[in-house]
């Protein structure tokens, strides 16, 4: 056991210095199987070696959010301007036609609602989610949460043990409770927690310091878009994430709550794809809600 007293706190995270001897694109999987790494390049661009996700699993917590009410209607129409789309299995399985060409990640936890304590969750089963064709399993982690905590990293970590062998990604995705701090500190603990139990993918949310959180993760980083932003604070997120190491996002609400949020979608594959400035994406945003 760690000794609690002497925990001392890293400094040296060789921020820049790439990772040795790595042949395939993505962070940490040169030692994966065919079907984790073929899974994980039908999500992540080969190009430019990123992703945009779109998270509309919201309603599993919390219902019909805005931007989530009729999720043929808001959200399929986006499917050509993502990467990935991420849903919940009831949600893809009813709504989501199968014709659909953009790969599906599925929110794979579930049990508690807003209405009660942080996630305490059960997950599905490999099985369905291969069945359903997924590119990769998410779970949440609410690492700190006295109560939940140890429940989800043992979800993790079996989700992690049965799906690899099988060829399935799983994606850690680190909670944010209000007794949390949200500084790099906390997303470097909960990310690496993630990524020591098994996780392929870790989604975190972007903070001051955000290097480190990505320099000791073994693994790629996507981020989560939070609360509804005006879109040049969004896309600056986006930005600065892609900037510190981040390959990609996860991101819900600042594209389907946007005033245009296929605009948005594209603006925001605009910056994490091909480069473009927060200011350039905001012109993109703009040109494109006019058209
Ligand atoms: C995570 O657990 C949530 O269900 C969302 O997938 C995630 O928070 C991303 O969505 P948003 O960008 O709206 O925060």
């Amino acid at each position: 056991m760690a000794d609690a007293d002497d925990i001392r706190e890293g400094n040296d995270f060789g921020i820049g210095i790439p990772v040795p001897n790595q042949n395939f694109y993505l962070k940490g999987h040169d030692n994966a199987g065919f079907g984790i790494k073929n899974r994980m390049a039908n999500m992540f661009n080969k190009k430019s070696g990123n992703s945009v996700m779109l998270a509309f699993d919201h309603g599993f917590l919390m219902g019909p959010t805005s931007g989530l009410e009729r999720v043929d209607l808001n959200i399929l129409p986006l499917a050509p301007y993502v990467d990935v789309m991420m849903g919940t299995k009831g949600m893809v399985r009813s709504t989501v036609p199968a014709e659909c060409e953009t790969p599906i990640a599925l929110r794979a936890d579930a049990g508690t609602t807003l209405l009660t304590t942080m996630n305490d969750n059960e997950c599905m089963s490999v099985e369905e989610a291969l069945a359903m064709n997924a590119q990769c399993m998410a779970v949440m982690l609410s690492i700190g949460c006295k109560d939940t905590e140890a429940t989800t990293v043992k979800n993790l970590y079996r989700l992690a043990d049965k799906a690899n062998p099988l060829g399935m990604p799983v994606m850690g995705i680190t909670a944010v409770g209000k007794e949390m701090a949200r500084d790099a500190r906390y997303f470097s603990l909960a990310a690496r927690v993630c990524a020591e139990n098994g996780a392929n993918i870790v989604k975190t949310y972007y903070c001051e310091g955000f290097e480190k959180v990505v320099a000791c993760t073994p693994v790629p980083v996507v981020i989560a878009g939070g609360k509804k932003l005006p879109e040049l604070d969004a896309l600056d997120l986006c930005y600065k994430a892609i900037n510190a190491g981040a390959v990609g996002v996860d991101m819900g609400r600042n594209i389907f709550q946007s005033e245009d949020p296929a605009a948005m979608a594209q603006a925001v594959s605009g910056v994490v794809h091909d480069g473009l400035t927060p200011k350039e994406g905001l012109d993109m945003f703009n040109t494109l809600k006019e058209a």
